[in-house]
């Protein structure tokens, strides 16, 4: 190894050596090392909301309380949920399984369907909530599942879908009560009749009801879901209600009342409506009528408003 050879090996060190220290002090010029004081990403929060504050998120028992199940069965036709489940009784199992009656059933365990382990190892019951979460995402709720849908991210589709699904069986199970929410002030002015501090009496509630916002709540709180409303008209679930007020309890022809109803004797006067309808279980313990109630006394006086106006000459008002 000749000088040369040993000089041009100690260049090729010292550039390497050179280029590297040049490039360090370079890159520490870029990037100093001294802890940032302050964040480089300043996120400006909002002054307490005043005049315009955020729509709170309804508790999914409102959602459901006011849920519309001819809209859901639209959501289950439009979602593409008829392409793989049929809804009748005794539908044979598609790509997914029969629907029919799965609102309150075990979980993952309809018979003839080949689960996935991921869903039959649930084993809780189908409520709400748990289809809540399930149509939110089925993909979060039960990672594995074979059920190849994203999910219903709106949250209004999934309640109403939930609400048909609640139809599809002999005996629907009661709709949630409404949950009242924190503060009056924190409502959205669409969601509901706005309550009243304390309920006034029928007649004040029924001289000032809203007879269309009556008739827009029997199908949001589900009653055309069970009932029919026209002179004629088939008895569903639930007798028809053609000329209820005034009518004798139940005493619609080719309707079979349980006992209870049956029992009670007198006719729907409208105190007799508003009792009833606060909470059918409580008026009449063993009611075949599936529904929760209408808490709110204004809304109850709408409908009965509306259930007034069917029949030729409605009754005067109280
Ligand atoms: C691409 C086909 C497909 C679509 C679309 C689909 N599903 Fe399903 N669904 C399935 C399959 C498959 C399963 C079984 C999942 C498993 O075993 O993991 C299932 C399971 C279910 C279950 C649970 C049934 C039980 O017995 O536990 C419900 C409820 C349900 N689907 C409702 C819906 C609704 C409502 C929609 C529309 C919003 C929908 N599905 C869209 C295929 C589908
Ligand atoms: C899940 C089905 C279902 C829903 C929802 C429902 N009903 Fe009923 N309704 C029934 C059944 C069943 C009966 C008969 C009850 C009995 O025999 O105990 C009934 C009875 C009645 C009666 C008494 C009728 C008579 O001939 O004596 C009235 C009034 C009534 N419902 C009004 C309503 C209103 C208003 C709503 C909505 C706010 C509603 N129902 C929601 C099923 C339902």
């Amino acid at each position: 190894m000749d000088s040369m050879q040993v000089n041009k090996g100690v260049a090729a060190v010292l550039v390497a050596g050179i280029t590297f220290f040049v490039s360090g002090r370079v890159a520490t010029l870029l990037v100093p090392e001294q802890t940032l004081t302050k964040s480089a990403i300043t996120v400006e929060m909002p002054q307490a909301p005043s005049a315009a504050a955020p729509a709170p998120v309804l508790p999914f028992a409102n959602l459901m309380a006011a849920s519309d199940a001819n809209a859901g069965k639209a959501v289950f036709a439009a979602a593409g949920c008829v392409a793989c489940h049929s809804v009748n009784d005794g539908g044979k199992a598609g790509v997914g399984p029969n629907l029919y009656g799965v609102v309150g059933a075990t979980q993952g365990a309809r018979p003839g369907f080949s689960y996935s382990a991921s869903l039959s190892g649930k084993g809780g019951k189908w409520t709400f909530d748990e289809l809540n979460a399930w149509l939110t995402k089925p993909a979060a709720y039960a990672p594995g599942t074979k059920m190849s849908f994203a999910g219903l991210p709106d949250a209004t589709k999934r309640a109403n879908v939930i609400a048909y699904l609640n139809t599809l069986q002999a005996t629907p199970l009661p709709m949630p009560a409404a949950e009242k929410l924190a503060s009056a002030s924190a409502a959205p002015a669409a969601a509901a009749a706005p309550a009243p501090a304390a309920d006034e009496p029928l007649p004040v509630l029924l001289a000032k009801a809203d007879v269309a916002a009556g008739q827009k709540s029997t199908m949001q709180l589900g009653c055309i879901a069970c009932h029919s409303f026209n002179e004629g008209g088939k008895n569903g679930l639930g007798p028809n209600l053609y000329n209820v007020v005034g009518r004798e309890k139940a005493s619609h022809e080719g309707y079979v009342y349980s006992a209870v109803l049956k029992g009670k004797g007198g006719e729907w006067s409208y105190e007799e409506l508003n009792a009833w309808l606060t909470k059918p279980a409580a008026y009449a313990p063993g009611t075949k009528m599936s529904f929760a109630g209408i808490a709110n006394a204004q809304t109850r006086a709408n409908v009965i408003a509306y259930l007034r106006t069917l029949a030729a000459e409605p009754k005067p008002l109280p």
